[in-house]
């Protein structure tokens, strides 16, 4: 833990414009200064730093934050880190606290941890460019052509024939075997301690900011299994680790998308053909964790799985994750017989854009196949095909997309649109009245309380109003967390310090939220604040009441204060337009 204070110091000797400019190219523009979003790629600028305020926000993705958290998201670092990171540079001194007994041990297995695995890297490393025991498996890479620089890049090995070679090496370089136990790449028997790889060309895995968390192992023959992986560790959980995205990390925010690869190999053949916005789950079918971990770096997804019915089956399953996390994803596809090691081991990189370029959307792809296993030439079997694409269909968050497709579906089966919503309708009656669902992950924009928002970030007197009358009936949600949040941040202070608050938001989402609302300021240019702010407040009352807890609510509230005037109007026109109904 860095005290608070210190923080504070350094916030107050750093600038955010110099901070970003180590990134990103910015020129003034008014009061602002403005750049391309490092974040997401684009060709005009939407990314503004805002020096008075300290804060940036990108209109374009809708990233926002103090010099910090900039830090944090471009470098990968967690909070504590971003800190020392500008406190170095600004020439403050952290010491830190002292740490508990339990935090103090907690640190030393990790530094433990990290030096186990790479003395086992190096371990294997050596035994496979040097000596004997190596050898086959460098006849092994040399037939799969890869050459030493790959295999440096990667930092292959080799994990001899031995029972205990790797004990053997951690043991004589003072590591706690008890504690490589808990990584799992060392076991203990009857018979002792014995190496839980052995006779495996070796792939060290790293997390993001390449530090290595567990290793994948492969035969060099054709036995099974064909890979054994570290089991899950206090370091390795294989359901949120994409292997290769410590290498891809740059490649992924130029080109703002990522390709998704099932193997080992094929990161490696991509990345040998100079392709490198490229991660591979480490055996697992695509997780939400997956999912979330992509969308933190990049806005679309290519699939790009072997041309077999299980690469096929495995497209389908991680469809339904990008259509709920509203990631747009395209699935390139390649000649039947095909997996991307072999396809770039016969043909140029050129030829692997050409199949990029051609890739069709997931859920076009997800279509095509449907169609192709039960042709549409039968009313039951376009029953069939409806009924098995309608549960990822109504995941389709997007209204437009959805929409297309389904004139496309409608085209494809010769059907009508109506005759296809009733069999949609047909298979989950209940659905209709659900809350629609929404997604965690993408903010849902709220224009009234989006306003409110802008307005207490922008007048102080709308700040003020909404102090003295309470937040509960104007926000909910993020929008309510972050309301209360500048309340309080803000009482008895005359200038606020928005880029601290922002540091106190311990949420992505309510950070970004904040620094729209604050960048929201040349929209209210002109603006009357009290007209904005009534109308807001009318609309939230109205979205929020219905005529029966109007009453409730009347019944508890000061009679003198200007929301029960407004549920009074309220209630009337309510009760007008239902007599007007009859
Ligand atoms: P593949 O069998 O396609 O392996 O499995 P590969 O890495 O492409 O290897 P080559 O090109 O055939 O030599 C794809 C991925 O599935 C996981 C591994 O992550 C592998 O890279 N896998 C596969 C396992 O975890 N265990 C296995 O036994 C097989
Ligand atoms: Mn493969």
């Amino acid at each position: 833990m860095i005290p608070e204070e210190k923080v504070r110091e350094v916030a107050e000797r750093i600038s955010i414009v110099e901070v970003v400019s180590e990134y990103v190219q910015l020129r003034r523009s008014g009061g602002n200064f403005l750049g391309l979003c490092p974040f997401h790629g684009e060709k005009t600028p939407s990314f503004n730093v805002n020096p008075a305020r300290e804060i940036f926000h990108c209109f374009g993705c809708g990233a926002g934050g103090n010099a910090f958290s900039f830090l944090m998201k471009i470098e990968g670092v967690s909070f504590p880190e971003a800190v020392k990171i500008l406190a170095r540079k600004s020439g403050v001194e952290i010491e830190e606290r002292q740490l508990s007994q339990a935090e103090k041990q907690a640190q030393d297995e990790r530094q433990q941890f990290q030096k186990i695995n790479e003395l086992a890297t190096n371990y294997y490393r050596s035994i496979l460019t040097k000596g004997q025991e190596g050898e086959q498996a460098r006849q092994y890479l040399a037939r799969r052509a890869v050459e030493s620089d790959i295999s440096e890049a990667y930092r292959l090995g080799f994990a001899p024939d031995r029972r205990d070679g790797l004990v053997k090496h951690l043991n004589s370089n003072g590591a706690v075997l008890e504690v490589a136990l808990k990584l799992g790449i060392i076991r203990k028997g009857d018979a002792g301690w014995f190496d839980l790889f052995r006779n495996r060309l070796i792939f060290p895995i790293c997390d993001a900011r390449g530090q290595i968390i567990a290793f994948a192992g492969r035969v060099l023959d054709s036995s099974l299994p064909k890979y054994i992986n570290s089991p899950e560790s206090p370091l390795y959980h294989k359901s949120s680790v994409l292997f290769g995205l410590d290498m891809a990390l740059q490649s992924i925010r130029n080109e703002n998308a990522v390709i998704i690869v099932e193997g080992y190999f094929d990161h490696l053949a991509l990345y040998r053909a100079g392709i490198r916005n490229v991660v591979a789950t480490c055996g697992t079918a695509l997780t939400p964790t997956h999912a979330a971990l992509i969308k933190r770096h990049a806005e679309r997804v290519y699939t790009l799985f072997d041309s077999d019915s299980a690469g096929k089956k495995a497209t389908i399953r991680s469809m339904e994750l990008f259509l709920e996390q509203r990631i747009p994803a395209d699935v390139i596809m390649l000649p039947a017989g095909d997996d991307p090691d072999s396809f770039l081991s016969k043909q140029s990189t050129e030829a692997f854009f050409e199949q990029r370029d051609k890739a069709r959307p997931i859920f076009d792809f997800f279509v095509r196949s449907l169609l192709q296993e039960t042709p549409p030439s039968s009313v039951s079997n376009k029953v069939k095909v409806i009924n098995e694409l309608s549960p990822c269909f109504k995941k389709i968050g997007d209204t437009a997309e959805r929409s297309l497709y389904e004139k496309e579906i409608c085209r494809l089966l010769d059907i009508r649109t109506h005759e296809f919503r009733k069999q949609l309708g047909g298979l989950s009656p209940a659905r209709s009245h659900q809350a629609p669902v929404v997604n965690g992950n993408i903010p849902v924009i709220d224009r009234s309380q989006e306003m409110l928002l802008a307005l207490m970030g922008n007048f102080p007197e709308a700040l003020e109003t909404i102090r003295g009358q309470g937040v509960g009936t104007l926000f909910e949600g993020d929008y309510l967390t972050l309301a209360e949040t500048i309340l309080k941040e803000t009482a008895n202070i005359d200038s606020p310090d928005w880029s601290a608050m922002m540091g106190r938001l311990d949420k992505q989402e309510l950070r970004d939220m904040l620094s729209r609302l604050l960048f929201s300021a040349s929209q209210l240019e002109g603006m009357d604040w009290q007209i904005a702010f009534d109308d807001c407040r009318q609309a939230r009352i109205k979205k929020q009441l219905t005529t029966k807890n109007i009453s409730l609510r009347l019944a508890v509230i000061d009679p003198d204060s200007e929301e029960h005037a407004a549920l009074l109007k309220l209630a009337d026109e309510e009760l007008r337009t239902r007599k007007s109904k009859f």
